[in-house]
């Protein structure tokens, strides 16, 4: 297993189920709210593996090599995008399924998402293949799935402090 996969594979049922939502009849609200429960649950789940699996395992690399990449700030990014991430999924909640305002947050969301996952994919993920052995990304890769398996049911939401998250994992 390789983590770097796994994120990949997370990204792109992400996309997926985005995609799935807006092929869905508007007036068909109980397929609407099922689809996003399952999204916006994975998308905490996801953010919340990260934080605790792949992120102090990317601060862990320092800067040394990383040509022009620093991990620390590609980190506090991350975090703060997660947390952009989590306010925006909060957001939806205050509409009416299947409304033009409920559309609107959903589409918010989609945007802060997709936005933080191409610079995830270019920045962190590339940093990662480049400089983390096959070994180190497997057992990573266990650990990341490990946790998202037993939270398939959902994560309190929780915003952290970009600062503070790195001053506990740096
Ligand atoms: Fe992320
Ligand atoms: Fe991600």
């Amino acid at each position: 297993l390789d983590i770097t996969q796994l994120l990949l594979d997370d990204h792109q049922e992400q996309r997926r189920l985005f995609s799935i939502l807006e092929q869905i009849d508007r007036t068909d609200t109980n397929s609407l709210r099922v689809v996003w429960n399952r999204l916006s649950t994975f998308l905490e789940v996801h953010a919340e593996a990260e934080e605790r699996i792949f992120y102090p395992a990317l601060l862990a690399l320092g800067r040394g090599d990383l040509e022009g990449h620093d991990p620390r700030h590609e980190t506090l990014d991350a975090i703060r995008d997660h947390n952009d991430i989590r306010d925006s999924i909060a957001a939806v909640a205050g509409e009416a399924v299947g409304s033009a305002a409920w559309y609107k947050a959903i589409a918010a969301v989609n945007e802060a998402n997709s936005d933080h996952m191409a610079e995830e994919e270019r920045e962190g993920m590339t940093d990662f293949r480049l400089h983390v052995d096959r070994e180190r990304r497997h057992e990573l890769a266990v650990a990341f799935i490990s946790f998202e398996v037993d939270h398939v049911e959902g994560v309190e939401a929780e915003d952290k402090d970009p600062k503070r998250y790195l001053d506990e994992h740096a």
